[in-house]
């Protein structure tokens, strides 16, 4: 399976607070949906806001998967509309949360289990679950959690990228990847394979993940 990552930040990293792409920025997201059978989604993206994953013209189309993964299973169920409008959502969550958060769910959403690598939940093992029901892309929407734990865990292909005309320097906005250490030793290199700038200033980055930090799938089930 193929896996990119898409994210919009400032030229110093951030990708808090609020919306800071252009229009044309979320026309390409929306249209990069419609390139991949699934997206996943962290569940600080969706307790902060209200993330459908429509693609152009709120298409919801009924083969395309929108994943959510939370180890808390604290989602806010009555108040978000992917549970109430569109295909039914997946959730991946910690084995011992599973039951709950499926009762709670009820119709509104499949609850899948995943075992836990290094104190996150598995994505190389997420990734097999999607690719059991015929996903071939998977897009990760964020946030800065769940794209570091992804690289960190080895899953990332891509990262398009979204160089805002702006920037911030506030310390406490989330850039894009938060975690606790390095992901390499001090980088995890890239390798730039396109870079459009748009007329409004922003840059639309591609990269491609040089060298994995390879997990292997069996090492976890
Ligand atoms: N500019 C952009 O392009 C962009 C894109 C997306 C989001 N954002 C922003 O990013 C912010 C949210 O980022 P964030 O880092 O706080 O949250 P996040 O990455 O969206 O979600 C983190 C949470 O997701 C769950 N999670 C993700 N990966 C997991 C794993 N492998 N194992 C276990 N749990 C996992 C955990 O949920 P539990 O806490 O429930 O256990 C974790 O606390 C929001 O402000 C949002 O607007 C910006």
């Amino acid at each position: 399976m193929k896996v990119s990552l898409i994210a919009v930040m400032t030229l110093c990293g951030r990708i808090t607070p609020g919306i800071m792409g252009s229009r044309e920025d979320r026309r390409f997201l929306e249209e990069t949906r419609m390139n991949h059978d699934a997206s996943l989604l962290g569940a600080g993206t969706l307790r902060g806001g209200d993330a459908e994953m429509r693609g152009p013209d709120g298409a919801l189309p009924k083969e395309r998967i929108r994943s959510l993964i939370s180890a808390s299973g604290k989602l806010p169920l009555d108040e978000r509309k992917i549970f109430q409008i569109g295909p039914r959502p997946l959730i991946f969550t910690a084995a011992s949360r599973a039951d709950d958060l499926a009762r709670q769910a009820g119709k509104r959403a499949e609850v899948i289990a995943l075992p836990e690598q290094d104190g996150a939940l598995s994505l190389p093992v997420a990734c097999e679950k999607l690719a059991e029901r015929g996903v071939e892309n998977l897009l990760l929407e964020g946030g800065a959690h769940l794209y570091y734990v992804a690289l960190q865990q080895g899953v990332v292909d891509e990262l398009l990228v979204t160089v805002a005309p702006k920037v911030s320097g506030d310390r406490h906005a989330l850039s894009l990847l938060e975690g606790d250490q390095p992901l390499g030793d001090p980088f995890l290199d890239l390798q730039l394979l396109s870079c459009r700038p748009s007329i409004n200033g922003e840059l639309f980055c591609r990269y491609k993940v040089k060298k994995k930090l390879t997990q292997s799938v069996d090492d976890q089930v």
